[in-house]
């Protein structure tokens, strides 16, 4: 009940729109890092001296004007020249929709090819997030067009979806990055049961660790990470040949243990004015995550 009440509250335009005008609120400033590049270069920089690479994520979506897509193209723009300029370890994940996708396909892969194009003069990679059922096949679409130009480009595999094994399997020779899946998706399309979830990200990840080219394992749970120790060790998977994945903000002690262990790990580090809909998924996820409005609120 909880998370269909969050995830309602994250595709709510208005609330949306409003929240951009009133900075980070509610305790979103504890997940998000900050809303302007100085302050995100400042995390990465932090977060590199601990050798942690790092994602980072110029927030947007429901992008429906053509001049707001084009001003988040100029942003992620800005973002590649930062990351070269400050010489952090970090690459740039994007939301197609925050590019125009729902405007017309082909204005949003004319903006995806100018990012893709800067950053692959600098050698950055850029990963594809994916989105809702309805953006998957487009999405695609995008990959597949960008990638016959350029190799700096990867996505993401939902494990709830029942396609996502096929879709794996296809896109085997791209670096991608395994997740359980964060929107509310149909029956028709999606497992629902956390139990089923699990199952199939568990399948994912071993299949992509033993067939695939580079695999980001993103997730919190320590019971699947556990797993994958273990797994990489009896299948002898080199450390060069994968990595864990975190959101800015979350158990930061076990992303520092991991990179402390030697494995290799990346923290996604999202900034920028719109936070709203991130936020609201990241509660979604994981009521517990109330704790930190609850803190906010309370620390007035
Ligand atoms: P889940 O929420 O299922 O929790 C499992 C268990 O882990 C919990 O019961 C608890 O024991 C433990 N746990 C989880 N969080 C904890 C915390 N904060 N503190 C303590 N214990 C905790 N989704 C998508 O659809 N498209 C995308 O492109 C991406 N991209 C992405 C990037 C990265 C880096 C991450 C980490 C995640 C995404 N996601 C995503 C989101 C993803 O699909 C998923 O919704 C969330 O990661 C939540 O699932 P988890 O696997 O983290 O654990």
């Amino acid at each position: 009940m909880l998370k269909d009440l969050f995830i309602g509250l994250s595709q709510n335009q208005f609330l949306n729109s409003t929240a951009k005008k009133y900075g980070l609120k509610m305790g979103a400033q504890s997940v998000v890092a900050g809303t302007n590049i100085e302050e995100a270069i400042k995390s990465i920089k932090e977060l590199n001296a601990y050798g942690i690479s790092c994602t980072v994520d110029n927030l947007g979506e429901f992008v429906f004007k053509e001049e707001e897509a084009t001003a988040a193209k100029e942003q992620i723009l800005n973002v590649i020249e930062a990351i070269h300029a400050n010489k952090v370890d970090a690459h740039i994940s994007l939301k197609p929709t925050q590019l125009g996708l729902d405007i017309d396909y082909y204005f949003c892969l004319n903006n995806l090819k100018e990012i893709v194009d800067r950053a692959n003069v600098y050698d950055i990679f850029v990963n594809l997030d994916m989105e809702d059922y309805g953006h998957l096949k487009p999405s695609f679409d995008l990959l597949d067009e960008l990638s016959m130009e350029y190799n700096n480009v990867g996505t993401v595999i939902q494990a709830y979806f029942f396609e996502a094994q096929e879709n794996l399997e296809k896109y085997k020779n791209y670096r991608l990055r395994i997740v359980k899946g964060a929107y509310k998706e149909p029956e028709k399309y999606a497992y629902q049961e956390k139990r089923e979830i699990d199952k199939n990200f568990i399948k994912l990840i071993e299949w992509h660790l033993l067939n695939g080219k580079f695999t980001s394992i993103a997730t919190h749970d320590h019971r699947i990470i556990n797993h994958v120790k273990e797994f990489v060790k009896k299948n002898d998977i080199p450390n060069d040949k994968f990595e864990f994945q975190m959101l800015y903000g979350f158990r930061k002690d076990l992303q520092l243990k991991l990179a402390s262990e030697g494995y290799n790990f990346c923290t996604y580090v999202p900034f920028g004015n719109d936070w709203y809909g991130y936020f609201m998924r990241r509660l979604a996820e994981r009521p517990q995550n109330l704790n930190l409005v609850a803190k906010q609120v309370f620390n007035k």
